[in-house]
């Protein structure tokens, strides 16, 4: 049985499936041809969906908001004004809520950021990706580095003090100076907040399918290494696996995520978890995945595709699976708090982990060593349910 004394903050995601063309690295749930559905109705959708999830989160303030996708930017600042508006009107947040709004850089008119910014949109993060042409043109980005310079130069110039650039390393035919070059670049703009993804080869992508040659592992630990060297150079705080972060910038909303917080996925094949004080359970959803359908179904129970409850066993495995990907690791008394069971319930793998020297676990903290982050999974296994 759980036992929530109190419930975690509460995030809440929106999903925008559409993209201008679908990148061959990509398996996010995005599509082209967004003109087949009307912003408006799709909207009128996500507001239909929030409608429903009402009742499970009562009387709670929202801790964050995260507008993603897809291509999020390329939605009209009157359709992401006209959402904020719904959601306003149906759950409580403050001014100073983060609420983040992801954008491509070839997907952004000129006073397209100043719009976002007047409709209630505090921080973008924008997919650069790379700011070398060729790397851009390999990996089939609609954008050139003039472009994705141009976008952070934009977000400056609308008044945005909170952003993001995501950059990936690991392209195809990519060296260390060209991945360097990326960081410097990226510094040179002055983000409050840079991801730096290794490129990975998922199923379903074409990439997947037809392979392009990669750099060798050896080369992937030198630039995962020196380009972290540089962040750290430029006050960048690692602070999650992929994650660095000017003091006090961290992304509160994926925070909450690591931390094992609640939140509500409305839109697309969005995700969501919620814990309830009165029933103790905490419930996964997963939204239908097709924006088609996800449209059809919006306002009736079919819009999930799936509505679980969690087990015990596999509450403790997905806090540790969130948790530890934090450098600075958690407050020992955060597992009780955000999943409602006692620290005795992974009292034993702890110990394992601490015995491999792959955590350091005091009597108030506990975090993965150097070591734990390097075998993360090695790490996690441990707390797999048999
Ligand atoms: C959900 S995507 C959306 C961002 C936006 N649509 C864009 O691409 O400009 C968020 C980020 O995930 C990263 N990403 C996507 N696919 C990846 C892959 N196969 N390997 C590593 N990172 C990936 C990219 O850096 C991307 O900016
Ligand atoms: S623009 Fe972003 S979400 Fe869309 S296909 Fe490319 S990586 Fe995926």
């Amino acid at each position: 049985m759980f036992n929530f004394a109190a419930l975690p903050p509460l995030s809440l995601y929106i999903h925008i499936p559409w993209c201008v063309r679908k990148c061959p690295y990509c398996d996010f749930n995005s599509h082209e041809n967004k003109h087949s559905v009307s912003e408006k109705q799709y909207v009128a959708a996500l507001i239909a969906d929030l409608d429903q999830e009402l009742p499970e989160i009562w009387g709670r303030q929202l801790h964050s908001i995260f507008i993603g996708g897809g291509t999020p930017s390329l939605f009209s600042a009157e359709a992401i004004d006209e959402l904020l508006c719904g959601i306003r009107a149906r759950l409580p947040f403050t001014a100073d809520t983060e609420v983040t709004l992801e954008a491509n850089p070839g997907a952004i008119e000129a006073n397209k950021f100043q719009e976002f910014h007047a409709a209630g949109i505090n921080r973008l993060s924008i997919g650069v990706q790379s700011f070398n042409d060729d790397a851009l043109q390999r990996i089939g980005r609609i954008h050139g580095r003039k472009e994705a310079i141009r976008a952070a130069e934009l977000a400056h110039d609308a008044g945005f003090d909170n952003f993001n650039l995501d950059l990936m390393f690991g392209l195809p035919q990519q060296s260390l100076k060209q991945a360097l070059e990326d960081i410097n670049t990226a510094i040179s703009l002055e983000p409050t907040h840079l991801s730096h993804y290794q490129l990975t080869l998922e199923p379903n992508t074409e990439f997947h399918h037809q392979p392009p040659v990669l750099p060798k592992d050896e080369l992937l630990w030198d630039m995962q290494d020196k380009c972290q060297e540089k962040l750290a150079i430029g006050n960048y705080g690692h602070y999650e696996v992929s994650a660095y972060a000017k003091p006090n910038r961290q992304c509160q909303h994926n925070l909450n995520y690591w931390q094992f917080g609640d939140y509500i996925g409305i839109g697309a094949g969005a995700h969501g978890k919620i814990s309830n004080a009165q029933f103790q359970t905490i419930t996964r959803h997963v939204k239908r995945r097709h924006p088609q359908e996800y449209l059809q179904h919006a306002s009736n129970e079919l819009r999930c595709s799936s509505r679980n409850n969690l087990s015990q066993k596999d509450t403790g495995f997905e806090f540790m699976l969130n948790a530890l990907r934090l450098k600075e690791g958690f407050a020992s008394s955060l597992f009780a708090a955000h999943t409602g069971l006692p620290i005795s319930t992974v009292e034993a793998p702890l110990k394992q982990a601490e015995e491999q020297a792959l955590i350091e676990w005091t009597a108030t903290h506990i975090r993965p060593t150097e070591k734990g982050a390097a075998y993360l999974n090695d790490l996690l296994q441990l707390f797999l349910p048999e």
